[in-house]
């Protein structure tokens, strides 16, 4: 217990470390750099070695690490574990200052299928990337932030000026969600409460700040919860949770015959269509520049793919949401999720394959598919399977509440990940 403990506070803290994808980025890339991967640039030429150690980064808010396979990359093909780096949030809009009496609220939107209830009466922090002038227009110097204070509040109204909130409560989301910043007397701060917080955590002159993309976060930190610690309770385990897990599979990963990869892009949460999604060419471009050319077919024929992203676990308060004969439990092992309509990629191969997986891991399996009178969600599986023609499988671990600002996981669960993940790279 004492192991698995601490393997759970070192997700918990690498949730913490990481409030955007921005952040999650960089501090995968810290520890890839401190275990010897050497970091690539898209700009450049490379020069990759059988057995070497690489990563990549896209828009500071992607990434992928890799090590080369020792024999034919072709014929050996390429092992990879992928997960995105974002989660639902409410993004500070440009020129977000609104003053009334004294009182500054900020303009914020959604980003993703935020569950907004779970985001009142929290203390927020304000974390993200800010862009500097320099002499070339084309290449601002990037500063990420992480203002890492109880800054704001989404106040609720009140139970006497709603009576009906506990009968369902519509909320909207330009003018219901808005956080409460700050009261202020003096008239420069009333004009640029954001700039002055940016100028002071920077160091810069106001002038400097060209843009930024900024959002908010839960400033508590993640938790166990129970009375053994069963459960952890914290913002962004959709699905960081995987990043971690496949991070911590890649960095105590050795080399071997077949190629390891690890692929972490940013904005599944939104479709992932952008240069640096799940939807781009950044994942094609890079196999294709470590392979042989005119092997890239090859290559993908003899690889397997493990979309790693949360699935549901069953809420014990709505049973009824269950499927008849699929239930998923938190603390039962890896979830393998199906639909029908192949919104999730695995099939009967590909979820054979990693049942087999499992069981070499000494790892349960459960199974879960939504009930056929509801709409699931979507992953990248679908989106890599059908781009690059690969087997994929989509599997996760379970949690409850997801996309609340605090989704619910096993302690247990996370051990059974890096057993999977561990496996999976292993010789
Ligand atoms: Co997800």
């Amino acid at each position: 217990m004492q192991k698995t403990r601490e393997n759970a506070q070192k997700l918990l803290d690498y949730l913490y470390e990481s409030p955007t994808p921005f952040h999650a980025t960089d501090n995968a890339a810290k520890q890839l750099a401190t275990a010897g991967f050497k970091e690539l640039h898209e700009n450049d030429a490379w020069d990759i070695i059988p057995g070497g150690k690489y990563f990549l980064r896209k828009n500071s808010s992607c990434f992928a690490a890799f090590i080369m396979g020792t024999a034919d990359i072709a014929a050996r093909g390429i092992r990879a574990i992928a997960a995105h780096t974002d989660s639902p949030f409410f993004a500070i809009k440009p020129n977000p200052q609104m003053t009334k009496n004294g009182h500054i609220k900020l303009n914020t939107s959604p980003y993703g299928g935020v569950i907004m209830h779970t985001w009142f009466d929290r203390p927020l922090a304000i974390a993200g990337r800010v862009l500097l002038k320099t002499d070339n227009f084309l290449a601002p110097a990037e500063k990420l932030v992480n203002i890492n204070k109880p800054l704001m509040v989404i106040p609720s109204l009140a139970i006497h000026l709603n009576r009906e909130v506990n009968q369902g409560f519509k909320i909207n989301a330009q003018s219901d969600t808005l956080p409460f910043a700050a009261m202020v007397n003096d008239e420069l701060e009333k004009d640029d409460y954001l700039i002055n917080l940016l100028v002071a955590e920077l160091g810069c002159a106001p002038e400097d700040i060209l843009d930024f993309d900024l959002c908010l976060y839960e400033y508590q930190k993640g938790q166990f919860v129970g009375q053994n610690d069963e459960f952890i309770s914290s913002s962004r385990l959709d699905d960081l949770w995987m990043v971690h897990a496949g991070l911590a599979a890649m960095l105590s990963a050795a080399p071997s015959a077949y190629t390891k990869l690890l692929y972490c892009p940013d904005n599944e949460e939104i479709g992932s269509l952008t240069p640096h999604g799940a939807q781009s060419r950044f994942i094609k471009t890079l196999i294709e520049r470590i392979v042989p050319r005119g092997t890239f077919g090859q290559t993908m024929a003899n690889s397997f793919f493990i979309s790693a992203d949360l699935g549901h676990a069953a809420n014990p308060n709505y049973p009824e949401k269950d499927d008849p004969t699929n239930t998923t439990l938190l603390g039962g092992g890896a979830v393998l999720k199906y639909s029908a309509n192949q919104k999730y990629a695995t099939n009967g191969y590909t979820g054979s394959i990693f049942t087999a997986l499992c069981q070499k891991a000494g790892v349960p399996v459960q199974k879960y598919i939504t009930r056929s009178d509801i709409v699931g969600g979507g992953t990248i599986g679908a989106i890599m399977g059908a781009s690059l023609g690969v087997n994929v499988v989509d599997m996760g671990m379970g949690v409850l509440g997801m996309h609340s600002i605090r989704e619910l996981g096993a302690t247990i669960d996370n051990d059974y990940v890096l057993k999977v993940f561990g496996t999976f790279f292993d010789n």
